[in-house]
């Protein structure tokens, strides 16, 4: 089971310094066994501890080079980092990242033999055209990318619920996880106002190997309480 914390635009090199280690020694003394994975902003980005793993929001698709405000693997490679957040739907819809653009990320990243987590998930308007007109999109999003890589992790993050409050319901996750399975069988995670209240009852269905949370992981507490409650279920 994974639990990821993306951190999205909070956070300051100093509190993620803080929050790291809170969260390393929550799992040490209670002996956690899911894997814990936090996504600071760039500026925070710092080396992993066995506990836990650290991953970058985004990267530029290069080594280095002239793309101003952008990162590349030199500066990953200085906290030897190699996992990556691509796909995320506030870079596909908020700063306009194009599907084209994302492949090309995905191959970049995966030729340098990174872990990347590759979010997927649908729009409201698409939503409510049913199931069948959102996995069609699913799959669109998922087309040339390829499922076999052994590094990778998906998230389902239907984009209604992204820091609305609006968790999907069991049915839907459990039917679009079960849809999205049979097209690759990597572990899938599940994004979308997910928190300590409702993390239990997300966790338990079936086709869910984990959690990307933004807001309920902001403060190292709720992370550390979604990562004690994944002590009560029974899977894996
Ligand atoms: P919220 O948990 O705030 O809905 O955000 C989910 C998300 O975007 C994780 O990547």
């Amino acid at each position: 089971m994974i639990l990821a914390a993306n951190l999205k635009t909070n956070h300051t090199r100093h509190s993620v310094k803080e929050y790291l280690q809170a969260v390393t020694v929550f799992i040490q003394e209670e002996a956690i066994g899911a894997e814990a994975v936090i996504f600071p902003p760039a500026t925070a980005l710092r080396k992993g501890t066995s506990a836990v793993s650290i991953g970058a929001q985004n990267a530029y698709p290069v080594k280095s080079g002239s793309f101003t405000g952008e990162i590349g693997t030199e500066q990953l490679e200085e906290f030897e980092l190699n996992t990556i957040l691509i796909g995320h739907s506030e870079r596909r819809h908020l700063l306009g990242e194009s599907e084209a653009f994302i492949r090309q990320k995905f191959d970049f990243f995966a030729q340098q033999g990174y872990r990347i987590f590759f979010c997927i998930g649908e729009p409201i308007e698409v939503k409510e055209q049913g199931f069948e007109a959102v996995m069609a999109y699913i799959q669109t999003q998922l087309e040339r990318i390829d499922l076999g890589y052994d590094n990778l992790v998906l998230a389902y993050e239907p984009v209604w619920a992204i820091g609305t409050g609006k968790t999907a319901s069991s049915e839907d996750i459990a039917q679009v996880h079960s849809a999205i399975k049979k097209l690759c069988d990597k572990p899938l995670l599940y994004g979308g106002s997910a928190k300590p209240k409702n993390c239990a009852e997300i966790l338990s269905i079936e086709g869910v190997d984990g959690l990307l949370i933004g807001t309920a992981s902001w403060e190292s507490k709720g992370f550390c309480d979604m990562l004690q409650i994944t002590k009560t279920i029974d899977k894996d």
